[in-house]
């Protein structure tokens, strides 16, 4: 895994972790394909997310008990992590169900935003979110960081509700948003399977792979 490729400024506190990995390389090879069609394109999806969590729940805490095994009592360690899962509709609820794998007791909230089609600006169209998430462990799931106003403004709705421990989990990266992030908010860590090159003028990800909700959905 690489960290802080990007950060310029070394006094500030790096957030950005690239999984860069065999596996996560040749899913995202899959996902970057044009032809790939939909219901593909969700399994691929489920399958990257499995390898993101992984690294981005590396630091989580675990309680040790004692279990019996079929010959002999012995010392276990189990996630003791109160985790809560925040998906960016529409695009991030192609990651939730991975998650709800691997933590499936997680409190799960919402929030709805919507990049303006011509400015690119994201806007926000709805928010649920579980209560006291001041300690608790909040993976946000947004497959894409552009220009990275959507990231933001989804973290400001969490911090806005006590939320301190937030990790970004996304498929793809872009320059503008890492930086943005570093900037505005740089206690959030964020976990990417790529860091790609740039923005075209319409703000998509080059070369990313196109609407990451309209792929995921077929619209
Ligand atoms: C996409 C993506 C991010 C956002 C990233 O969502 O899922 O939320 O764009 O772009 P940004 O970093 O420039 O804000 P979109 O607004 O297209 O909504 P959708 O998921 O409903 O398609
Ligand atoms: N949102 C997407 O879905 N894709 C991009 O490339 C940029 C924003």
């Amino acid at each position: 895994m690489r960290r802080g490729v990007l950060t310029s400024r070394p006094e500030k506190r790096v957030a950005l972790h690239e999984v860069d990995h065999p596996l996560v390389r040749d899913v995202l090879a899959s996902l970057r394909d044009k032809s790939t069609p939909a219901e593909e394109f969700r399994r691929l999806t489920r399958k990257l997310t499995a390898l993101l969590v992984f690294e981005a729940s590396r630091d989580l805490p675990l309680d040790s008990v004692e279990v019996e095994t079929p010959l002999e009592r012995t010392r276990v360690e189990r996630l003791s992590a109160d985790v809560v899962l925040v998906p960016v509709l529409r695009a991030g609820m192609g990651m939730l169900d991975t998650l709800l794998e691997f933590f499936p007791d997680a409190s799960v909230g919402h929030v709805g935003l919507a990049r303006d089609e011509a400015t690119a600006v994201a806007h926000r169209y709805y928010s649920k979110l579980p209560p006291n998430l001041g300690e608790r462990y909040v993976f946000l799931l947004d497959p894409m960081l552009a220009t990275g106003g959507s990231a933001l403004s989804a973290v400001q709705i969490l911090k806005d509700q006590g939320a301190r421990r937030i990790r970004l989990l996304c498929v793809v990266a872009a320059p503008a948003g890492i930086a943005l992030l570093e900037e505005r908010s740089p206690d959030v860590d964020i976990y990417a399977a790529a860091v790609d090159r740039a923005l075209n003028d319409q703000k998509y990800i080059l070369p990313g792979l196109g609407d990451f909700g309209d792929r995921l959905y077929g619209t």
